[in-house]
């Protein structure tokens, strides 16, 4: 062990926990010194599995920071817990990555940003699709300015038959279904490269047809399931932007549409994914009239084919270690990511309610 490397603690050993600590082995900087997981042998699992038999392993988070100097964690738990875990650990001393979507409810995404603001830790979301080609082309297009002002955005995607399981079905642990899922993806990919504009006002509904019947999933799953697997609304932006949003986790359809941004100069298509988890899925088409007068399809280079998504992970950790390390802000800032939260906070009340609902965003 070495002294100037960054002390890391990966708390939640699950699916998705594997990657992270890829990424920090990856990584020159870093050093997992602690696993904790509640469910008993599971961190030591995983350090056996890693091949880190020197770290040491928990069941409590809070038996492990009175025994651990850590200078940031992975906080990879279910969303049910992303917010206890994550205020517990930037109040002990640690920035936080946090795993996607940032949490149940936006209650506990504001905790979570006062909770940043008062240790001043970083605290960094997990939406690894931001390194992507792809998004940063997207990125790189909106914000050039030529689609002009953008006053619609639909977002699509989603599954004909891709119902997970696991702890992702059950509201005591997930707390939303395919919106917390891959709907947080979908969100991110179409306000990111406007900057965030913030959410005003949301009409909603959710089912969950497909997740509690028998033709689509397994016994004992429809059995646990209580979520949703689909959700659509009508969402306002600031700046008299519309944001239809869809997503589902299964559906009698293949794809529910392509992502559309309109803007009054150019729109642009960006082909729908299952999963949004690693960007756009595929080259996007940009629709204008030429100085000619002609109507313009113009489909965009990919502006890097040989680009390989395993290394999505490993740069959104890099990205984080190097804040850490350089004292920097968040590459992926609550700033941002409370806006998301909060639109998928209001699309589960608008849906109880049955009616349109202001959204409301504390001080922070
Ligand atoms: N970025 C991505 O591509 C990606 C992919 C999959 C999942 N995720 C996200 O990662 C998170 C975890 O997903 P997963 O598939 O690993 O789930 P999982 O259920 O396999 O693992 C979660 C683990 O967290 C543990 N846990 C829960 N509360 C805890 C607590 N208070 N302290 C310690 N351990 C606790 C559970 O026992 C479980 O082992 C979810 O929020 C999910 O949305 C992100």
């Amino acid at each position: 062990m070495t002294d100037n490397k960054l002390k890391i603690g990966i708390i939640g050993c699950g699916g998705i926990s594997g990657l992270h600590v890829n990424s920090y082995k990856a990584n020159p900087d870093t050093e997992i010194v602690a696993f904790c997981d509640i469910v008993p042998g599971k961190a030591q699992e995983m350090a056996t599995h890693k091949k880190l038999a020197g770290a040491r392993c928990y069941t409590d988070i809070r038996e492990m920071f009175a025994h651990e100097q850590l200078d940031a964690v992975s906080v990879c738990t279910y969303n049910a817990t992303h917010a206890e875990c994550a205020i517990y650990a930037m109040e002990h001393g640690a920035h936080v990555l946090l795993e996607k979507p940032m949490s149940v409810t936006l209650d506990e995404a504001v905790a979570m940003a006062r909770a940043e603001k008062a240790t001043g830790k970083i605290l960094s979301h997990g939406f690894q699709p931001r390194y992507a080609p792809l998004t940063r082309q997207l990125c790189e297009v909106v914000g050039s300015g030529r689609l002009g002002e953008v006053y619609y955005i639909q977002t699509g995607g989603g599954r004909r038959n891709g119902i997970p399981n696991g702890t992702f079905i059950e509201k005591r642990t997930a707390g939303i279904g395919a919106l917390g899922d891959i709907g947080c993806y979908a969100i991110d990919l179409a306000l990111n490269p406007l900057g965030y504009p913030k959410p005003l006002t949301v009409t909603a509904n959710t089912s969950d047809y497909f997740g509690k019947s028998l033709k689509y999933s397994e016994p004992e799953n429809v059995s646990r399931f209580d979520v949703d697997d689909f959700a659509s609304a009508y969402v306002r932006l600031e700046g008299g932007i519309v944001l239809d949003f869809r997503i589902a986790w299964a559906m009698n359809m293949d794809t529910s549409g392509d992502m559309l941004m309109l803007g009054r100069d150019a729109g642009i298509r960006i082909p729908s994914t299952e999963c949004w988890n690693r960007g756009p899925g595929g080259q996007m088409t940009l629709y204008y009239k030429n100085s000619a007068g002609c109507e313009v399809g113009e489909i965009l280079p990919d502006p890097d084919p040989e680009f390989d998504y395993n290394t999505l992970f490993a740069r959104k950790v890099d990205a984080f270690v190097d804040a850490v390390i350089n004292g920097a802000a968040a590459p992926i800032p609550t700033s941002q990511i409370i806006r998301n939260q909060a639109i998928l906070d209001g699309i589960v009340r608008s849906a109880e309610l049955g009616s349109e609902i202001d959204i409301e965003i504390p001080e922070i």
